[in-house]
Order: C-alpha cells, then structure tokens, then sequence
C-alpha cells in the first residue's frame, strides 16, 4: 500500500472513502470532522443526537455521501475518551479504520491524521502511528489461502491529509519511520506464521540471510561443525533428534560513528521451528502452533532490520539458534546430561524445555564475542502465559539500569512488558543431584526458573531476559494485532537501540 501525505483540504480529497474521528461524548464535532459533518448536512451530528454513534473507542460510523463530497463514504472512528488517548490508541484507530473500509473494497482512502489536531500529540509521531497502524492492521498471510474477498479488496492507497503546510515535512519522516517499523514487525509475523514444513531451521538461515543482503548487514551462518568445535552441547543436544540441521544465524550491524570500542547490544531470539516437545513430546491439541516457536528470533532479526534501515548510530549484532525438537530414535533422552559452551553441564531433566538450552550457549558466544549488553526474546514457558496471559511480555534481569531501559522502550513503543524478580531463593529450584543444574525446576515460577537458568550463562553481562510465550500470537484480530503472529517486541527492540547508543555508557 502506497502511503502519501498532501497539503490539503478534507473537503477536496477525491477517492472512494474519507476517515475522519471523534472522541467519546463529543456531541457537536469540530476540527476536520466538523468540516466533514458540515458539508454533509450534520449527518454525523444526527447520528450522534439520536445515540448510534458515541466515538467510543473503535466503534464506527459509515456514511454515504450523495454528491456532498468527492468520496462516496465517510467512516468516522471513534477514539474513546479523550483523557485517555495515546499514541497507542491512534494506532489502534488508524488499524481499525482501514481494515473496515478494506471490507467494503475502498481502494484509494484519504485520512486525517489522528491525534495530531484536536488529540494535541505531535504531528510527526502521530504519522508515524497512523501509518503502522494502517499497514499492520491490514497485514494478512495470504501466502496460501486466497482470502474471501479472492484477494481483490486491496487498499492500493492511503493519503494523509494536512491543511497545514508547515507540517508536512515533519509528517513525511513520521510516514518513512512508521513503515519500516511496520515492515519490520510485518517481517516478524511472516516467519512466525510460515509453517514448520516450510521454515526449516535452514529456511530461517535463507531469509535471514535475504534480509541481511538487502540492508547491507554483515551475516554468518554456524553450522553443527562449528557448533561442535565452539562446545556447543547444550543447542547440539536439542539439535540431535532432527534430520534438520541447525543453525545459529549471526547478523551484524556497524552504526556508530566513533573510534574506539562502545557499547555492543546482542540481540538473542529464540529460533525453534517446532517444537513437539521431543521424547517428553507435548499432547497434541495445539501443538500446531509451535510453529511460532521461533518468534523470539523472528523479532530479534525483524529488529536489525528496522534498526538498518533507520540507520541508528549503534552496534548491535543479533543471534538466532535455530533447530527444531523432535523425538527420534537419536533425540536426547530425559536425564541426559550435556556440556554448555562455558563448560557448565545441564541435567536434561525434560526435554520440552530445550529453550533454554540452546539460549544457553547462544548467550555464551554473544558473551564471547563481547556483546556488552544483551537482550532475549523467546517464546521460553507456558507458565508465563498462565502468569501474565496476552497482555504482558515476562521481563528478567540481572541489571536494573537495562532493565529501566528496556522498560522506557516498550513505554516508548506501547508494547507492555511486566518484570517478574530473579531472587536467589528461585535458584535453588533448579540445583541438579548430577549436574551444575538441571533445566526445569518444577510447578513454582515456571517463568523465573526458566530466566535463572539463563542468567548462568551471561556472566557479569547485563541482560534482560523478554519472555513472549503469550504475547508472540493473537487470537482475534484487535486493533493493529491480527490473529495469529503478532510481531511482539520488534518495535520495543528498535526503540531501545533508538536510545541505546546515547544512553549506555559503555
Ligand atoms: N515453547 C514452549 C513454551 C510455550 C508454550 C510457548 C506455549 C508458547 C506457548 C517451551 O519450550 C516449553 O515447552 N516449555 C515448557 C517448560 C516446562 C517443561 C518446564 C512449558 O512451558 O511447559
Ligand atoms: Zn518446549
Ligand atoms: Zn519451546
């Protein structure tokens, strides 16, 4: 979809719909909307008079104009209360709008720009929200399955409507930022919906490796002899219950300016393209969906891609353990106890919790390669969808200075996160009769037990630990989430190395 911004009236926008908005409780709308209703004979203020529009959040109106206007509808939004509005809700808006007209086949649309009049947010932010809003709530996966419409409703064109000249230039780089934003996140949920049969560890590597030639980033692919060599017993144990081979993906990204070494941030996602579970195998209602099992690396590499194409002044480089968890008769057994990069040996207690394991030497070669400060993101335990359900992301740290970054950048990109703590008590759940530890550490805080194992091999590093078991994919299509992969904390990592290269001291 083609997104532009003119210097124009509403009223002389000439296409097949106009979006306009209006907060909850307003009964006599001004601004653009009031244009809007004003020249269609105070249609939008009849509706509301007679209660069949509140501007409650997300609820619509559409109106047909006959001859009033040079549009043939008028959608108006609503955007709740007014007390209440954020950048969130514009993106929520803007998603919500689009998809609607989409479903009646409008293809070219003209919008105001939500909050930036009347919602008093700033105008190039406010563009930026309209226009990831628009293309995220639109996202399909139609890669195999013409959707209803046969695919022919398509939005070919959505132009953002500013009277204001002066603002324009301001809107422009909104527009630029928020698409690759949402190219970005739209990255993400491409690999998270693609199927195990198709994304196969050696797939990821390809896309990866697709991504990185297109952004001009450096990439390296290790495979299960460098794997070997490196001591990597930890993700070669999950790895050897598979014919697929694995992979760890590593991309980097060279921004910063000055001379000398600085802050490195290492972005780590967790890469399983399925996970049955292994020979501790999961029972199978609902086991298709982990399928999305590598969403942690999905957003990790969704994240250096946005953070290129935004050329941020930093230094990150991004890691991807890819394999897949099957039970075989050369899959690893429960009890088996295997070697971490860093010579710490693993009691293998449950095989369904391999996350951790092959994080647990992708955290040590991002340490080795002297990362300065790490960030996981991982679809890492069902016990944190039971804690936090949809809604939060798990946070886990061993630095509260990362943390309160990491914490400002989900703020930054209304992506809620909810730190859970790391006492030492939680530690001795995972203590191995047989081993340095083992990798489960029973029913209690399965959330926690899980980041305490990880912290075993960051060192002294400071890392935050992204937990997105419940979060990584939708139910139900909701505002700018549609159902099924979300693209969780891809916008939350791009805004954290937005203020990583100033902030961090190295
Ligand atoms: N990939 C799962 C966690 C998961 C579950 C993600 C549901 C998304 C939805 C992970 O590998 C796993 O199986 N964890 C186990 C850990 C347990 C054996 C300690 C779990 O959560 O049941
Ligand atoms: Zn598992
Ligand atoms: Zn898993």
């Amino acid at each position: 979809m083609k997104i532009e911004i003119r210097a124009q009236d509403l009223l002389s926008y000439e296409g097949d719909a106009l979006i306009v908005n209006l907060f909850e409780g307003v009964e006599r709308p001004g601004g653009s909307t009031g244009a809007v209703d004003r020249a269609l004979g105070g249609s939008i203020t009849a509706a509301i008079r007679r209660r069949e529009f509140t501007g409650k959040l997300h609820e619509r109106l559409l109106l047909h104009t006959v001859g009033q206007l040079l549009v043939a509808r008028v959608l108006v939004i609503g955007l709740g209360k007014q007390e209440e509005f954020t950048l969130d809700r514009v993106r929520s808006a803007s998603a919500e709008a689009m998809r609607h007209l989409r479903g009646v086949g409008a293809k070219t649309v003209g919008s105001i720009v939500h909050g930036a009049g009347i919602g008093g947010l700033d105008a190039d932010q406010a563009a930026c929200a309209v226009t990831e809003g628009a293309l995220l709530g639109l996202y399909r996966f139609d890669k195999y399955k013409k959707p209803d419409d046969n695919g022919k409703k398509v939005v070919r064109t959505l132009t953002l409507l500013e009277r204001d000249k002066a603002r324009v230039a301001t809107m422009k780089k909104g527009v630029r930022r928020g698409r690759i934003l949402a190219e970005a996140v739209s990255f993400a949920r491409d690999l998270v919906n693609e199927p195990a049969n198709t994304l196969t560890p050696s797939e990821l590597a390809v896309r990866a490796k697709k991504m990185a030639s297109g952004c001009g980033l450096s990439i390296k692919i290790l495979e299960r002899a460098d794997m070997k060599k490196l001591g990597m017993g930890a993700l070669l144990g999950v790895a050897q219950g598979s014919q697929e081979p694995p992979k760890l993906i590593e991309v980097s990204y060279k921004g910063r300016k000055g001379k000398g070494t600085g802050p490195r941030l290492g972005l780590v996602g967790k890469g399983v393209t399925f996970d049955s579970g292994g020979i501790s195998i999961k029972p199978s209602e609902g086991m298709e969906a982990m399928k999305g099992d590598m969403a942690g690396g999905a957003a990790v590499l969704a994240a250096i891609k946005g953070i290129a194409e935004l050329k941020l002044p930093v230094d990150v480089t991004v890691l991807v353990p890819a394999t897949e968890n099957l039970p075989s008769g050369t899959a690893q057994h429960p009890g088996d106890i295997v070697k971490a990069m860093n010579g710490k040996t693993i009691e293998v207690i449950n095989t369904d919790a391999e996350g951790r394991l092959i994080l647990a030497d992708a955290l040590c070669y991002a340490c080795e390669r002297g990362l300065t400060h790490l960030v996981d993101v991982a679809t890492l335990t069902g016990a944190c969808i039971i804690a936090l359900g949809s809604v939060r992301t798990g946070a886990f740290t061993n630095n509260p200075e990362l943390m309160r970054q990491v914490k400002q950048a989900s703020e930054a990109a209304c992506e809620k996160i909810w730190e859970l703590p790391m006492d030492d008590e939680y530690g001795e759940q995972i203590k191995s009769d047989c081993a340095d530890m083992k990798n489960i550490g029973g029913k209690k805080a399965g959330p926690i037990t899980g980041a305490k194992l990880l912290a075993n091999f960051v060192g002294k590093t400071p890392w935050v630990h992204l937990d997105i078991a419940g979060t990584a994919q939708a139910e139900k299509d909701s505002g700018y989430q549609v159902k099924g992969a979300t693209g969780a904390m891809v916008r939350t990592l791009i805004c954290l190395a937005m203020g990583f290269g100033g902030v961090v001291k190295s």
